[in-house]
């Protein structure tokens, strides 16, 4: 495994690897890495000839400056972490090799960022689109790996590839998630002893809230899981939604959409966690002919 802090290093290997005829897989990261990380890393190491995975806490997406400060910088166990995953090239660059000039690229994704994440976070996922397609251009990628814990941050780069025409492949991996449940996050680690304990309670309501689905409306569930995640110490809710999973815009009624995820986000304290589950479409009972007949 090899470490590059430069573009022109790291490009120069990869140029080599093209030539060859080898596929290169991506897994863009802020560091801090936990087995999420990894399970996307085993999966490009998979599923490609080479691998990369940058380590860049990207400046221009946090739009809390104290968020960006505490941000955990944990190069040298990352690097430890990636060896045992058989990476071949981790990528850290500086501030100033990314953005050697300020980026004041403005990308637009229309519904898809103006709701939960994008409401809360305004300039967040413009900064992403900054940073993943800065980091595109510069690996070039065959296939890239993202986790579904960022599920709309999943929606908007498979938008920004559209939107840039873009031959890579975007490939999503399920959220991994702690024994307890809690879904993994770099953000964890700042969880003090007590809010980590609280902290499951985000995971358990929301698969509990699955078994509600067929008693609830579409408003009262959200509501219920709401004031069930307040009354627990600590834990404040920023928003749950129940969404399409792909427009990402809200439903009302379960027959809105075959495929609903609920997104949270919650504070523990002064740390924001997220986390979504998926709400199983509804059974359909379709009479076939058999049963059409047993019926008549
Ligand atoms: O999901 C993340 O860790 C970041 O948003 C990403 C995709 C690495 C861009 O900085």
């Amino acid at each position: 495994m090899e470490l590059i802090h430069t573009i022109a290093e790291l490009q120069a290997l990869l140029a080599q690897a093209r030539k060859e005829n080898k596929t290169t897989g991506f897994v863009p990261t802020m560091g801090a890495l936990h087995a999420g990380h990894l399970a996307l890393v085993e999966q490009c190491v998979a599923e490609n000839d080479v691998s990369v995975v940058s380590i860049f806490v990207n400046p221009t997406q946090f739009n809390d400056k104290n968020d960006l400060l505490k941000y955990p910088r944990t190069l040298e166990a990352d690097c430890r972490l990636l060896e045992t995953v058989q990476t071949d090239f981790v990528f850290s660059p500086s501030v100033e090799e990314i953005y050697p000039e300020p980026d004041v690229r403005q990308f637009g994704f229309g519904t898809l960022e103006t709701v939960m994440e994008g409401r809360f976070r305004p300039g967040h996922f413009n900064g992403v689109a900054q940073v993943v397609s800065r980091l595109f251009d510069i690996v070039k990628p065959d296939r890239a790996y993202f986790g579904e814990k960022d599920f709309q941050q999943l929606a908007i780069i498979r938008a920004l590839v559209k939107q840039l025409n873009l031959t890579v492949e975007i490939i999503s991996h399920p959220i991994v998630r702690e024994p307890d449940g809690l879904a993994m996050s770099s953000r964890n680690t700042r969880l003090l002893p007590a809010q980590r304990k609280n902290a499951v309670a985000i995971s358990q309501t929301l698969f509990e809230s699955r078994h509600r689905k067929n008693q609830l409306s579409v408003a009262e569930l959200k509501q219920e899981v709401i004031d069930k995640l307040n009354q627990v110490p600590e834990l404040k809710v920023e928003y749950f939604d129940l969404v399409d999973s792909d427009t990402l815009q809200s439903v009302q009624n379960w027959t809105d959409s075959a495929h609903i995820v609920g997104c949270i986000a919650v504070f523990a304290g002064e740390v924001r966690l997220i986390d979504n589950i998926a709400y199983l479409p509804m059974v359909k009972f379709h009479l076939n002919k058999r049963n059409r007949h047993n019926r008549l």
